[in-house]
């Protein structure tokens, strides 16, 4: 459940659907489910053996198991590093969850227009000294946790509340489902046009598989070392796969048709799901009760992915460094909080004014895509290739196969990890350098 968690967060909750609509819709979705399931999912597998055989974080896995090669080494560090820039904006999106919860208790959205309630988070998006401080609150709450380790408080929590999420996810969709803008919705979401694929839409759609799996930055090895050697890897990774991809779809069609229906532009960017979803309470009847709850709900998905970052980079700081947990916790959070720092002023522009002339995003996008599109999809490729390449085949097979009776499985699963996934990342890097062109194949 705690894995589950680490995946299902906001990656499928509020990035999917606006990301997705940034990138024309249906063909994007296609590439992110193909992607998803033909290079994240063995890597997720990949991951967790890695970690339940190494029992150890991907710092040290990488390093002790290639013969403490320093070049390995590298990739540790590289995954920690997209850790700490990752958990630095993500945080801030996890404090404008918090933000609503108690704008819901204020009832922001009774008697507004929708474009009013757009409005709302443009102010909020646009208020530098508001976001620190939800920021902040938001990362000192993820410290408590992680404080007292993973085991002890979330995989409880987890198993009450991810469902609870889950529940009112479903309700508000079938309240979508009722919208006039709900057919436009599924012929969006759905119907693929590689013409309007974005320019980049390939390579975000893989970014948006590795995120949504949080894959490729070591954390699932972590969660690995914690798993006992009787569970079974295969069935929990592909459960939560399709459980993620899952969500993410009912995502998507919770908002799109309100998107459709108001009138809203579908690429509205970061703000997309806080802009839509308050329309909707604001018709429903307790629309203050189910709204505040919605908004807890977000935000506690969010801090179980949080979490796993905080994890992470604690585990490997553990491993490496001769310091108590609460000393490493600490350090962790005071690190990501100055490097989150301009994320949480981007909408304000109160520091780097100029960056998004420059660099044609502002601070807290670029980190966005940055992290999603390139750290992730090349740390999922090395890590492929030190499975698939540097690590004993049979020792891999031999942690695939404990706890699970499919055994045959693990011959297309070490074909795909060896092959198939690092072929297809390596292709789209090099689509996305302009060195080829699959847009053509489309047309
Ligand atoms: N998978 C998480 C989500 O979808 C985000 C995440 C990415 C978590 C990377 C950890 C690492 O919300």
């Amino acid at each position: 459940m705690a894995t589950a968690g680490s995946a299902i967060g906001l990656g499928s909750l509020w990035r999917f659907p606006y990301v997705a609509g940034e990138n024309g819709g249906g063909a994007f979705v296609l590439l992110y489910l193909i992607f998803t399931f033909l290079i994240g999912l063995p890597v997720f597998i990949g991951e967790l053996v890695l970690g339940r055989y190494s029992q150890k974080s991907a710092l040290l896995s990488y390093y002790e198991l290639s013969n403490n090669s320093s070049n390995w080494r590298i990739l540790g560090w590289l995954n920690v590093f997209s850790c700490l820039l990752i958990l630095s904006y993500y945080s801030v999106v996890s404090g404008w969850c918090l933000s609503y919860v108690i704008m819901s208790l204020n009832k922001f959205s009774v008697g507004r227009s929708a474009d009013e309630i757009k409005e709302v988070f443009t102010v909020l998006y646009s208020s530098p000294g508001i976001n620190l401080f939800w920021f902040g609150i938001f990362l000192l709450i993820n410290m408590g946790i992680v404080f007292s380790g993973v085991r002890k408080g979330i995989e409880h929590w987890a198993k009450i509340l991810m469902p609870g999420l889950f529940l009112s996810l479903m309700g508000l969709f079938c309240y979508a489902v009722s919208l006039p803008g709900f057919k436009d919705a599924l012929i969006f979401t759905f119907k693929p046009d590689f013409h309007r694929l974005g320019a980049s839409g390939i390579l975000n759609a893989l970014g948006m598989a590795f995120f949504t799996l949080s894959v490729g930055l070591g954390i699932i090895v972590t969660y690995g070392s914690y798993m006992k050697k009787d569970e079974n890897i295969p069935y929990n990774g592909t459960l939560i796969a399709f459980m993620t991809v899952f969500v993410s779809l009912i995502s998507a069609l919770t908002i799109f048709p309100i998107v459709f229906t108001f009138g809203f532009p579908p690429e509205g960017g970061p703000g997309l799901v806080f802009q839509t979803l308050p329309v909707l309470f604001a018709k429903l009847p307790a629309s203050i009760l189910i709204s505040t709850i919605f908004f807890a709900l977000l935000f506690f998905a969010a801090l179980t992915s949080t979490i796993s970052l905080l994890e992470t980079i604690v585990a490997n700081m553990l491993d490496l460094f001769n310091m108590n947990r609460k000393t490493a916790t600490m350090i962790a959070a005071a690190l990501t909080f100055v490097i989150g720092i301009p994320s949480a002023l981007s909408g304000s522009e109160s520091l780097f004014p100029t960056w998004k002339l420059i660099y044609g995003k502002n601070f807290f996008d670029t980190v966005n895509y940055l992290t999603a599109s390139w750290f992730m999809p090349i740390g999922g490729l090395f890590i492929t290739i030190f499975l698939g390449w540097r690590l004993d085949k049979a020792i891999s097979m031999r942690e695939f196969n404990l706890g699970t009776k499919r055994r045959y499985l693990a011959i297309p699963w070490f074909f795909m990890l060896r092959w198939v996934a690092p072929v297809a990342v390596f292709i789209i890097i090099l689509q996305e350098t302009g060195l080829i062109n699959l847009t053509t194949l489309f047309y």
